[in-house]
């Protein structure tokens, strides 16, 4: 009981946040899991479209109505809230309630465990293996459960490895879930970047799903904090309900500049699948003439997981960082400390100089 009060208290805050707003930034920065920012002035905006007043309910029916069409769903079942950070916050505070068992995946995210920590859940961890391709793997999801497990808490894809989880398991995963009287909650901000329209989405998968996502990663609009999350009706009802406590009211602007912003969406994604394929392709090339790193290959999006075979990341990630001007993501804020994350959103400059000097560092290490 101590051990999970302390617990509780340490998760008031998340260790990964904190590094990557003081201290991944870089001349050469692969820290980073999105696309660039887009700016203001590249979205064709009026000033109508900056209005800060509206009618204050639950939810501006423009752009509920916009992410219902979007995932082909009933405006019911959309809530909206500040990025996926705080539409998983919403989620995992109206699906489970102090000293519920929940299932999530490692390596996770880390302000997910976080957060689940700090609503006071007990969190227990289902593996995903290197060694199988980090993919989810039902048998060990069903290993873990128990007859207390209220919730399975997946990334897809799964930061930090950018794996794709398909259908199939998902619907594996549903089943198991449904049996226990589970939910399943699949933090979808990353399958954004499948650029498929329309797009995929767990949620269709059954009535004990519940995805939250954003318009932060895939379209560099991390500014706007269009976040949201598709649940049954009911459940939705209750998040709204339970948002009066939190966020209230949305900044209105900010909900305006996202319907401007989900109109202009299929321009933006074009852009950014071309960068992403193309970094993919560099990356992919740059792996193929190291024999010092191993690494699982997603076939989309805009992150990597390799590892360093000769043990630790902690000396390359300092190295790169004092001496080339450059930065990944240390894996020990994934529980992975053999591994570091290199994101692939960042302008194409930056990107190939960073992966150069990426080289230079482990050639200095060897
Ligand atoms: C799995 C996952 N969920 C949520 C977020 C945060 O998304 P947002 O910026 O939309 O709040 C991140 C950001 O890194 C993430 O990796």
């Amino acid at each position: 009981m101590i051990a999970a009060q302390d617990e509780r208290r340490e998760a008031r805050a998340s260790k990964y946040m904190h590094w990557a707003k003081t201290s991944s930034r870089a001349r050469f920065n692969l820290a980073t899991s999105g696309l660039a920012n887009v700016k203001l002035q590249e979205l064709q905006v009026s000033l109508a479209d900056l209005e800060i007043s509206g009618e204050t309910g639950y939810g501006y029916p423009p752009l509920l109505s916009l992410i219902a069409e979007r995932f082909g769903v009933d405006s019911a079942c959309v809530v909206t809230a500040a990025g996926t950070s705080f539409a998983n916050h919403l989620a995992l505070a109206a699906l489970i309630n102090p000293g519920d068992e929940i299932l999530l995946e490692s390596p996770a995210y880390e302000p997910l465990l976080a957060l689940a920590r700090y609503l006071g859940a007990q969190v227990k961890r289902f593996q995903r293996k290197f060694e199988n391709g980090w993919r989810v793997s039902p048998d060990e999801i069903e290993r873990n459960l128990s007859p207390r497990t209220r919730l399975i808490v997946i990334t897809n894809f799964h930061n930090p490895s950018g794996v794709l989880t398909d259908d199939d398991t998902l619907k594996e995963v549903g089943e198991l879930a449904t049996k226990r009287n589970a939910r399943v909650l699949v933090d979808e901000v990353y399958l954004q970047m499948l650029f498929a329209e329309p797009p995929c989405t767990a949620f269709h998968l059954g009535n004990q799903f519940v995805v939250t996502g954003s318009l932060t990663k895939a379209f560099g609009l991390s500014g706007l904090r269009c976040g949201w999350i598709l649940a049954e009706p009911e459940l939705a009802r209750r998040m709204w309900l339970l948002n009066d406590l939190f966020a209230a009211t949305p900044v209105h602007a900010g909900e305006r500049l996202s319907v401007v912003a989900l109109k202009q969406l299929p321009a933006i994604a074009e852009l950014a699948q071309g960068r992403l394929d193309k970094h993919r392709q560099l990356l992919n090339q740059f792996l193929d003439g190291r024999d010092d790193l191993e690494a699982i290959r997603p076939q989309f999006g805009s992150i990597m997981f390799p590892r360093v075979k000769q043990g630790n990341s902690e000396r390359l990630c300092d190295l790169l960082r004092e001496k080339y001007e450059t930065s990944v993501v240390p894996g020990e804020f994934f529980e992975q400390p053999a591994h570091f994350r290199v994101g692939m959103g960042g302008d194409s400059i930056t990107f190939v100089e960073g992966l150069d000097r990426l080289g230079q560092a482990l050639d200095e290490l060897r």
